[in-house]
């Protein structure tokens, strides 16, 4: 008996040697080592033995299970270890290989100016506000002293909506220019005013410096004892901040129903420096004369201030109304021969920016 499980033990050994997975193992766990083995059947028979041999025999099972356990854990751990090596091999992680980036985008070219120009004037007091861009012929037109069959309104070439007149405001339209938000704003009755109304604008327009749908930003101040100088601090001040402190603006007369003196705003050009002419004598090719045109302005018209309930002895103030994307087309560095391009949605020109 004794040599059948040496025997035995032997064998196990051996199996044990060639073993190459923990399922394998498992396997020959229950099989070889399990209640229903063979190796247990012959230690169960131990008892038929005369007490002597059960004696000498039983020592030598029990080193020989001993020995066939000590293999078994041997094994397991040795298997254990290399399993979970091959896991960790196969699910590394580099954590130090760069990351693949995302593709970032950003503002489009005129929300950019708008942020800027926003920035420019809120530094000086001005709040951003916003008014319908879908709006009442009244605060459009009629409120800013500009009657209904005036002439001058046919230069506005407005988009009018199929939509029930007001009995007392007119028709809607989209609005052609941010100048309705003048009346609006006085009514809101919070005097002095400093506003920057910026917003979206319709005009039946389209051609290579014309959008039916641009950006207007209109600057409006009303206070006591507010001049014409203090219209120009502000347009050189802008001028200075937005296209470079060597630059300057001029006023020039002009006529708008809703301002009394009108102006056109010119700013000295950025490329021959106010003089008209290039290195060697040629002529600018950007400006007239050493100006370009930027918008309109003027001080604002006493009828204005009396539809927005405002007493115009006592109080008084200027407007200034001009479109966002001419004048950072004007701005160096940023050269937009057609504006139409800036609303194509044409990534080739929009990534530059
Ligand atoms: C006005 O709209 C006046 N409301 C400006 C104003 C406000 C004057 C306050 C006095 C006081 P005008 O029609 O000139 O003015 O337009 C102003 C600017 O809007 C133009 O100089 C131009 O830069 C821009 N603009 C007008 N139409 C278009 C268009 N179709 N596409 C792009 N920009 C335009």
């Amino acid at each position: 008996m004794r040599e059948k499980l040496e025997q035995l033990a032997k064998a196990m050994t051996d199996e044990l040697a060639g073993v190459k997975t923990l399922a394998e193992l498992q396997s020959f766990e229950v099989e070889k080592l399990g209640r229903k083995s063979e190796f247990n059947a012959l230690l169960k028979g131990l008892g038929g033995l005369s007490p002597e041999d059960r004696k000498t025999v039983g020592m030598a099972a029990n080193r020989l299970k001993q020995e066939v356990q000590a293999a078994f854990d041997a094994k397991k751990a040795e298997l254990e270890s290399t399993s979970a090596g091959a896991l960790a091999d196969a699910e590394r992680i580099d954590v130090t290989v760069p990351g693949i980036r995302p593709p970032q985008g950003h503002l489009h070219l005129t929300s950019q100016a708008i942020s800027e120009i926003t920035a420019i004037f809120r530094r000086i007091g001005f709040s951003r506000v916003r008014h319908p861009e879908v709006d009442w012929d009244w605060y459009a037109f009629e409120s800013l002293n500009m009657p209904g069959d005036h002439p001058a309104r046919d230069e506005w070439e407005t988009f009018f909506v199929d939509a029930p007149n007001d009995p007392k405001k007119g028709k809607m339209v989209l609005t052609p220019h941010t100048s309705n938000g003048q009346v609006r704003e006085m009514e809101k009755r919070k005097l002095p005013i400093r506003m920057i109304n910026i917003a979206k604008c319709y005009r039946r327009q389209i051609d290579v410096s014309h959008v039916p749908m641009f950006h207007q930003f209109e600057g409006l101040l009303i206070d006591r004892h507010v001049s014409v100088t203090h219209l120009k601090g502000v347009l050189d001040h802008f001028a200075r901040e937005f296209f470079g402190p060597d630059r300057v603006t001029r006023l020039r007369p002009f006529h708008f129903r809703f301002t009394e003196p009108s102006f056109e705003v010119d700013i000295s050009c950025g490329i021959c420096g106010g003089t008209g002419k290039l290195e060697g004598g040629a002529k600018c090719r950007l400006c007239k004369e050493g100006w370009l045109e930027l918008g309109g302005a003027g001080m604002v018209h006493p009828n204005v201030l009396k539809a927005g309930k405002i007493d115009p002895e006592e109080w008084g103030g200027f407007a200034f109304g001009w479109g966002v994307e001419r004048t950072m087309a004007m701005k160096s560095g940023v050269r937009i021969d057609d504006i139409r391009v800036l609303y194509k949605s044409d990534f080739r020109f929009l990534k530059q920016f």
